[in-house]
């Protein structure tokens, strides 16, 4: 298992053993993590799964790809350089310890 942290915009912290192959949206959707609205369901066409991704390893992370950085440009809270659409962030042993911030609103 591996270790996301999600932290709501109260800076309430809770963290959550995610199984390798889902993503940040689908673990956070399970386990009725708060602020993640995912309308399209993991697409990338709706922006309502956006995230900040604070602390942890975020050098593993692989870049945005053209539509999630197209993406990003819709989000409903201002896009930051550490913004990300959880949808598109598969996890894997590697993002052990990923802290990501909810945005105060996703629309
Ligand atoms: S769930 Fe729609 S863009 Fe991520």
């Amino acid at each position: 298992m591996t270790r996301i942290i999600y932290q709501n915009a109260a800076g309430q912290r809770r963290e959550i053993d995610a199984p390798a192959g889902r993503s940040v949206m689908q673990v956070a959707v399970a386990n009725g993590v708060d602020g993640i609205v995912a309308e399209c369901g993991g697409s990338a066409m709706c922006a309502t799964c956006h995230v900040y991704v604070e602390a942890g390893p975020v050098d593993k992370l692989p870049a945005p790809n053209a539509v999630e950085d197209e993406m990003l440009e819709s989000t409903a809270e201002p896009r930051m350089p550490n913004s990300r659409l959880s949808c598109q962030l598969v996890i894997g042993p590697e993002l052990d310890g990923l802290v990501v911030r909810l945005p105060e609103r996703q629309v």
